[in-house]
């Protein structure tokens, strides 16, 4: 069994083809990165003009590497959401169409179940059930996971997600899209309990989270000091990493507790700080992660995620002309 899989709800364009028999036999991964780096965000009709003209040859780039031609794919998997329409709707057409021609199934995935399945992707495996912390640029959830497509919210951002509020700190900072690697990098050079920051919702009887207000004290710090030499930015940054890394661990702990879990699954772009991976080793829980270069966006989570529910044969599985791109899609609507 042999699933392509396509990435395109954002500003990376995926491609990799997973192989139930050798795992991952192909992967390209193109960043828009520098395309948006000037607008200091993703704008989304440059990305999905840009992801059409780098599907196709990602996709021939990939068959190549993996000897393979399009006749030897048993099903091709697209993001059908969340994202950015436009963008989902270039690889969801290009997906759909192209499985129509081989007359083969379209799976449309969900980006975020696919952020949480590639951590499977690697041993040790987590059993079900487990809790899993869904942490990107546009979501931050805390989910109940009993199964493939089985999942229960019981706690999310009430505002920010907790990547956007990297990317918005990062700016207000001056460093560059995306936010959350720069925060992160030039928070090794800020001095410990120099700068306070708040921790919101922390005490807050709910598994929720509120990321906008810490975002709002960063700008209240920047305002009050006035000119930020390099080691101001650098003490701000470590605060609000020091804050926001908190806020997900405070939750995720006491969730774990109160639910007698005693598996956590950590994943989603966020999941790449190394920080939360240093200070999730040290909870009494076994805690998973994507390897580090599937943490981001990527084809090979979505390849991977099909190949899953191909076999569980718990994909919807179509071989119509429909194509499916939802800009919002709850994960428990799967
Ligand atoms: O999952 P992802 O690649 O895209 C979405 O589905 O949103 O997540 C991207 C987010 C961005 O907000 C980026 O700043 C953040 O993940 N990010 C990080 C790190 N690497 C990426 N945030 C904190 N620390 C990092 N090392
Ligand atoms: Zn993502």
């Amino acid at each position: 069994m042999r699933i392509l899989g396509i990435e395109s709800s954002c500003d990376e364009t995926g491609v990799a083809i997973y192989d139930g028999e050798r795992g991952l036999v192909a992967e390209q991964l193109y960043s828009q990165i520098d395309l948006h780096a000037d607008y200091g965000g993703v704008v989304p009709e440059l990305a999905s003009r840009d992801h059409v003209r780098k599907l196709l040859p990602l996709i021939e780039q990939c068959l190549r590497d993996a000897r393979l031609t399009q006749h030897d794919l048993t099903a091709i998997a697209y993001t059908a959401g969340p994202g950015l329409q436009g963008a989902l709707l270039v690889g969801a057409a290009l997906a759909s169409s192209l499985a129509y021609g081989l007359g083969i199934p379209a799976l449309p995935i969900h980006h975020l179940e696919a952020h949480l399945l590639v951590a499977l992707l690697v041993d040790p495996k987590p059993s079900y059930p487990f809790l899993t912390l869904l942490v990107s640029g546009g979501h931050t959830l805390l989910a109940e996971a009993t199964g493939l497509g089985e999942y229960t919210i019981i706690g999310q951002s009430l505002d920010d997600a907790v990547g956007e509020s990297f990317d918005k700190v990062a700016k207000l900072l001056g460093l560059a899209y995306p936010g959350g690697p720069a925060i992160a990098k030039l928070a090794e050079q800020g001095r410990p309990g120099r700068i306070t920051l708040p921790r919101p919702m922390r005490h807050h009887a709910s598994y929720d989270f509120s990321f906008s207000g810490l975002k709002t004290a960063v700008l209240t710090q920047v305002k009050a000091q006035g000119d930020l030499s390099e080691q101001d930015k650098a003490d701000i940054a470590h605060a609000f990493q020091d804050a926001a890394i908190d806020c997900l661990l405070f939750k995720a702990q006491r969730a774990l507790g109160d639910l007698g879990y005693q598996q956590l699954v950590v994943a989603g772009g966020v999941s790449a700080n190394r920080l939360l991976r240093q200070r999730l080793a040290h909870i009494d829980a076994d805690v998973f992660f994507p390897p580090l270069e599937y943490c981001g966006d990527n084809g090979a989570m979505i390849a991977y995620a099909g190949y899953l529910h191909y076999q569980a044969q718990s994909a919807d599985h179509r071989y119509d002309l429909n194509i499916h791109a939802r800009a919002r899609w709850p994960l428990t609507e799967l």
